[in-house]
């Protein structure tokens, strides 16, 4: 079980919605433009303290009102959390049973997957989308790798400022030797982390998809070099670009269909698919290397997808190790419309269905 009681404020169309989901399945149905993919924003807002919309925490709030609050009750590894954020007049406050906290300590509490309308950007989208998904997983498997991205991600911020102020080269590498220990270990937790996730996602594709594809971790500077050799390799381009071109901080996954870049290859329905199959084997993993409680949002599951391809995909999210949350414009839209609890939301108001 995870999120036990949901309540929003003031998010988007919601306006004061409160719930209590079921632990396993709820189906949240509506019409057009009545919040249902607004909610389970709320509930991804709650976890990760940023939308899966491109959208800032400006047009998060509801039209006329100064702020947005959003409060979960979570059970995780048998405890109960009571936690909350509130966004208002330009800045945000997590507050975990009774005391300040951070977003990490959320995303630790309440680790949500979502299979949301920018889903297919896994592919499409530039790399940021696919190391930010890799990243979630490796997060939540690897605990050593909070500290040392944090520690990359400083020593990278200083010596991109030494660069850009156009420093002298003493300047620039007085942060490297951070840099290469901090982001030598980000890259080792993600590789490892990225074979095992490989060696459960590839028997999915192979099996449940119709075309074949293949996804490769790419870490960010060349394969035959140290970071510390393609460091000082791209001395010259630094200076020139004013930032650090090689390291962690570029890596990718390059996703490939009958052996092209899917972003080139495959349609908006394939992509859509690809991308949920990529979430759907990374929350079983997840879930496999005891991360429990876990949230999976699935909007409007039906949408882009042919019967067959919808087929699938109901069938790879069939008895998923994560509490559910899926919206549709109609529950028979959904194979599960008698399982679960089913909710019915309207004019951003939610209302149980019997
Ligand atoms: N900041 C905001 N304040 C008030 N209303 C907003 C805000 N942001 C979005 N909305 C409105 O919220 C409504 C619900 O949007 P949402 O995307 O949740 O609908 P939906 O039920 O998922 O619809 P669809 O079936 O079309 O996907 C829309 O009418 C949208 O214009
Ligand atoms: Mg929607």
């Amino acid at each position: 079980m995870s999120l036990q009681q949901f309540k929003a404020r003031g998010f988007r169309c919601l306006e004061e919605l409160e719930f209590a989901p079921d632990p396993v399945l709820n189906l949240i149905s509506g019409p057009n433009a009545s919040g249902k993919t607004s909610l389970l924003e709320a509930i991804y807002y709650l976890s990760r303290g940023r939308s899966f919309r491109a959208s800032g925490n400006r047009e998060l709030i509801k039209a006329g009102a100064k702020g947005f609050t959003l409060f979960g009750e979570i059970l995780a590894a048998g405890e109960t959390h009571r936690a909350g954020i509130e966004v208002a007049a330009g800045e945000r406050h997590i507050r975990i049973n009774g005391s300040n906290g951070t977003a990490a300590d959320l995303a630790n509490i309440i680790p949500v997957q979502a299979i949301d309308p920018e889903v297919h950007n896994l592919i499409q989208g530039g790399p940021e989308f696919r190391r930010r998904f890799l990243d979630w997983g490796v997060f939540h498997v690897k605990h050593s790798f909070l500290g040392c991205w944090r520690r990359y991600q400083q020593a990278l911020r200083q010596r991109n400022a030494a660069l850009r102020m156009g420093q002298p080269d003493s300047s620039v590498q007085a942060w490297d030797a951070e840099l290469i220990a901090a982001g030598t270990e980000v890259d080792a937790c993600r590789r490892e982390y990225f074979d095992a996730y490989l060696s459960l996602l590839s028997p999915i594709v192979h099996e449940k998809l119709p075309f074949d594809s293949i996804c490769v971790y790419h870490r960010g500077w060349p394969e035959d070099q140290s970071l510390s050799e393609a460091l000082h390799q791209s001395r010259a381009r630094d200076r020139a670009m004013g930032s650090t071109q090689m390291g962690p901080h570029r890596a990718d996954l390059a996703v490939t269909v009958h052996d092209r870049r899917a972003r080139y290859r495959v349609s908006r329905g394939q992509q859509k698919l690809l991308a949920a199959t990529l979430v759907i084997a990374q929350t079983r993993f997840v879930a496999d290397h005891g991360v429990t409680d876990l949230v999976l949002l699935v909007d409007d599951p039906a949408a882009e997808l042919d019967r067959d391809n919808r087929g699938r995909l109901f069938d790879l999210l069939h008895s998923i190790p994560a509490q559910m949350f899926v919206t549709a414009l109609e529950p028979e839209d959904l194979p599960w419309s008698d399982q679960g609890l089913m909710f019915h939301v309207e004019h951003g108001k939610l209302s149980s269905r019997l």
